[in-house]
């Protein structure tokens, strides 16, 4: 699946910037292909445009924000958070309605500005109930580019099979190949897992869990919220529980932007944030080595790629997202479909009529 060319996928919430990023002003953004322009509004609320002037295409993103409106650098127009233009500077001009650019829905959560490129999103953005629990604490852990796409890493996050070999730096352990149970609840917009996997304690972490024991157990309750966000809650037997929140969001087909915090009930006095940190650092450079090294075009059928009973989960993700672009009249697309397509849009570039002809059959002949 290549997300760019799946409309439906516009129509969910994805975190794009840690909101404190946007303090000193403007930054730009890609979400799915589509380049933004982010900022504060005078009351400190995230807003989302196209990062385009309507007067002669540059990027906003290389502006400032004056009086919580975006001001262009190249002859200074000024944009609200709906994208109308609210002052032209050059002396005798005024502003005609038509000036004006696209503007996305943005909000405030967790930390970070996200934006639904949609005009209504299809379902809220994750509900993360522990942030609500004053017994937990949020740290901020990860911003970063990952060269893969974002459905490869929500299949990794519950896929039990891999720790015992990617982990071993960390947590895995070539003892527990597999988990001693998984459990699967399909959720309207997700799934839930429930897991059990034995896994080694190493030092950093004896510290971070004050537990002594040189292996321990991980009890882990797995929620997938569609398309690319997942939350990995992991209890330790002596009740430390530490969360992770991790959206893989879209940039491109082969892109994802990496926005990971953690939530765990235990405080500063017991275990430093660096070291919390410090440790699903090392996780997730174990993962990151492996998953940019897969292909972004993930197939959803199940005839594509081979299975065993630990790849139960991304299955069912597999199979969800197929629905959903089936319940939105949409036809998977992938690298060879979207070939074909793009030819189909560009028929100047066909030189031999033959090929047209080709083309044209070859494509119908993709689709179901
Ligand atoms: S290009 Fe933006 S004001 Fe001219
Ligand atoms: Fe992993």
């Amino acid at each position: 699946m290549l997300v760019t060319k799946q409309p439906v996928l516009r129509r969910f919430w994805y975190p794009v910037i840690p909101i404190q990023e946007l303090a000193n002003g403007p930054k730009a953004f890609q979400l799915l292909g589509h380049p933004l322009v982010l900022w504060l509004d005078e009351q400190g609320n995230p807003c989302a445009a196209v990062d385009r002037c309507c007067h002669r295409s540059a990027k906003l993103s290389l502006g400032k924000v004056v009086r919580g409106n975006i001001a262009c650098a190249y002859h200074g127009w000024q944009f609200n958070a709906q994208g109308t233009c609210v002052e032209v500077p050059q002396k005798g001009c005024t502003v005609s309605p038509n000036y004006k650019i696209d503007s996305y829905s943005c909000t405030e959560r967790y930390g970070y500005a996200w934006v639904c490129l949609a005009d209504e999103a299809l379902v809220g953005i994750p509900d993360i109930e522990e942030t609500r629990d004053p017994n937990y604490r949020s740290i901020p852990e990860f911003y970063e580019t990952w060269k893969c796409a974002g459905l490869r890493v929500m299949e990794n996050e519950f896929d039990l099979a891999h720790p015992a070999f990617v982990h071993q730096g960390t947590f895995g352990t070539e003892e527990h190949t597999t988990p001693d149970r998984m459990e699967f609840t399909e959720t309207e917009w997700g799934l839930h897992v429930r897991g059990v996997l034995g896994v080694v304690n190493p030092e950093l972490q004896q510290q971070n869990l004050k537990m002594d024991s040189v292996d321990t157990v991980r009890t882990l309750d797995m929620t997938w919220f569609m398309p690319f966000t997942v939350k990995l809650r992991i209890a330790y037997p002596n009740g430390r529980v530490h969360i992770i929140v991790n959206t893989m969001t879209p940039i491109d087909d082969s892109t994802s932007q990496m926005v990971q915090f953690c939530v765990r009930n235990d405080t500063e006095a017991d275990t430093p944030t660096a070291d919390a940190i410090a440790f699903d650092r090392a996780v997730t450079l174990e993962d990151k080595r492996i998953l940019e090294s897969t292909d972004f075009d993930v197939p959803l059928s199940p005839n594509r790629e081979q299975h065993i009973f630990t790849d139960k989960p991304g299955l069912i993700m597999r199979k969800k997202l197929a629905a959903l672009l089936k319940a939105h009249g949409e036809v998977e697309q992938t690298r060879e479909t979207a070939f074909f397509i793009d030819e189909r849009l560009r028929p100047e570039e066909w030189s031999p009529p033959t090929k047209t002809t080709s083309i044209g059959l070859t494509h119908r002949n993709l689709k179901p």
